[in-house]
């Protein structure tokens, strides 16, 4: 079973309670929650009161994707703030074994996300730690970017070390997912599915998400 985490990067945030609400009624499965800090992406967020804010509004698991510099810094944070799954960029931390038990040793589920440019060989080793793996199919930092193909080929990669490794991996994919390419990062291996504006687009989040999930 795949599962669709829409990003509420694309939501409105001046009623970011309300639309978790919405999410939570119209079939979404995990919510992605952006965190950026303007130096490991060119773009800024929101922190830890933000989802110790909104954790009220759903009982669906937190996956909270940091893209900010020294995440070992925050992570104790934003597990007390809510998160259920934290994600680590492999760029963002020269110590990445040590950050992946320090959140699995406070109790919650770890996963490392690679950036477009970084090979899965990279991460190879670290994936019987994990519990997840994000594969970025655009460059982190913004919503509604089109979807970079070779992506596909790293899910690939990820799923064939993790059937030997980790067979309860989750792989993960973020960044211009749509009903065009949701088909294919899924049949290359892909079980748990991103999607900020395809969620949102129109004010159709219930209808957006039932044509994800019919593609697959
Ligand atoms: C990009 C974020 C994504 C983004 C996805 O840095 O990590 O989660 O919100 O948005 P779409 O689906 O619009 O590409
Ligand atoms: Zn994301």
């Amino acid at each position: 079973m795949i599962k669709i985490a829409p990003s509420i990067l694309s939501a409105d945030f001046s009623r970011l309670g309300e639309e978790i609400e919405l999410l939570d009624k119209s079939g979404a499965d995990i919510i992605h929650i952006d965190v950026m800090d303007g130096h490991f992406v060119p773009n800024l967020t929101f922190g830890m009161p933000v989802v110790k804010a909104i954790r009220k509004y759903t009982k669906l698991p937190f996956d909270v994707h940091l893209m900010i510099e020294n995440p070992a810094m925050y992570v104790k944070d934003f597990i007390d703030a809510g998160a259920d799954i934290i994600t680590v960029h492999y760029e963002s931390d020269r110590h990445i074994d040590r950050t992946i038990n320090l959140i699995k040793e406070n109790g919650c589920k770890a996963g490392i996300v690679i950036n477009p440019g970084t090979a899965v060989d990279a991460i190879k080793h670290l994936i019987p730690i994990v519990d997840m793996i994000l594969i970025m199919s655009v460059n982190p930092g913004f919503g509604g970017q089109k979807f970079i193909e070779y992506s596909v080929e790293k899910i690939k990669e990820v799923r064939t070390i993790a059937d030997k490794v980790n067979k309860d991996l989750m792989i993960e994919v973020d960044g211009g997912i749509t009903t065009d390419n949701i088909g294919k990062v899924v049949a290359a291996g892909a079980d748990v599915i991103v999607a900020g504006s395809a969620v949102f687009s129109g004010g159709k989040v219930k209808e957006n998400i039932a044509a994800l999930k019919a593609e697959v």
